[in-house]
């Protein structure tokens, strides 16, 4: 393998959106909940805007059952924008939601095996070529967004990327954590990963957050893969066994991350979301300055 197919663009994105979303019970009963919105936008809005400012061109999501609303969300709604137009209505408002016809691709993963096995039920659309993956329910927010800072950093040194940020140590072991190598600005080379390891044999506080530049040939390894901790294919387990074979380098992301697959960070990322919205900021403040009042 030359280093040439290792830095091909990155042009396909994965959007794994096919888990239960237990945490939410009930509101994620009947809604999936990467549609939950924080202020106005549905989670799965913000990681396709990351995507489409990376230079991303085409979206793959791994839905399930119950999950069809994700994909109706991009799709061309001709009653609403028909009678939106009618009534003089801005249309502006949708542009984000419209994505060029054949720019979206829907799989299924029939039984939610795992953030691996979501992963490897694209590979038909993925292809020959190295691709990129979200899990919309980490919010990043930076400028430029995380898979941009991605996209630059791959264009330097190819092969796989995984976004990284610095936790407390005591928090390691609700995460996929990183043996560091060399470091060099916002790169580190990656020796090793380990799937929520013990305070003391975490390799280090540098956990995985939510975003990935992978080469096609990860789909192999997830092909080959028993399964791992918790009964489910662990992507983290797959990416451990192409380090040595490629490049693998992390990188830590300059801005901020948002744990929206639990309440407290949904919740703060909706008030410092709102807080940052000028339209809304005065309003919000006053309101809160009145709540923590009692
Ligand atoms: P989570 O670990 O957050 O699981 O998955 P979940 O099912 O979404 O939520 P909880 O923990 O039950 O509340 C991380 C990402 O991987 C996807 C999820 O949709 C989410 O984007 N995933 C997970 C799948 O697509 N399939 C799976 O089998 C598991």
């Amino acid at each position: 393998m030359t280093i040439d197919t290792l830095r091909k663009p990155v042009r396909k994105a994965v959007f794994p959106v096919a888990g239960l979303g237990t945490r939410f019970l009930p509101a994620t009963k009947a809604i999936p909940k990467e549609m939950l919105p924080i202020i106005d936008r549905p989670l799965i809005q913000y990681a396709v805007d990351e995507a489409r400012e990376a230079g991303i061109e085409q979206l793959i999501f791994v839905t399930g059952r119950g999950k069809t609303a994700i994909v109706e969300h991009f799709d061309y709604a001709f009653e609403l924008e028909t009678t939106m137009q009618e009534r003089q209505k801005d249309l502006e408002i949708l542009e984000p939601t419209r994505i060029r016809p054949g720019n979206l691709v829907a799989v299924r993963q029939q039984v939610p095996m795992g953030l691996g096995h979501a992963i490897w039920c694209a590979r038909a659309i993925v292809g020959d070529e190295p691709f990129a993956i979200f899990l919309p329910d980490e919010l990043m927010i930076g400028t430029p967004g995380c898979m941009k800072q991605m996209i630059e950093a791959y264009e330097e040194v190819g092969g796989n990327l995984i976004s990284v940020l610095e936790v407390p140590r005591e928090e390691v072991s609700s995460y996929g954590v990183i043996a560091p190598g060399a470091r060099r600005g916002a790169l580190t080379e990656v020796l090793g990963l380990v799937e929520k390891p013990s305070v003391e044999a975490a390799p280090s506080n540098l956990i995985i957050s939510g975003r990935y530049i992978l080469q096609p040939q990860v789909m192999r390894t997830l092909e080959s893969q028993d399964k791992g901790s918790g009964g489910e294919i662990q992507l983290t387990d797959a990416m451990a066994r192409m380090i040595g074979q490629q490049p693998f380098h992390a990188v830590t992301f300059q801005g901020r991350r948002f744990d929206c697959g639990s309440k407290v960070g949904f919740v703060e990322a909706t008030i410092t979301l709102a807080l940052a919205r000028p339209d809304m900021a005065d309003d919000v403040r006053t309101m809160l300055q009145r709540v923590l009042a009692g």
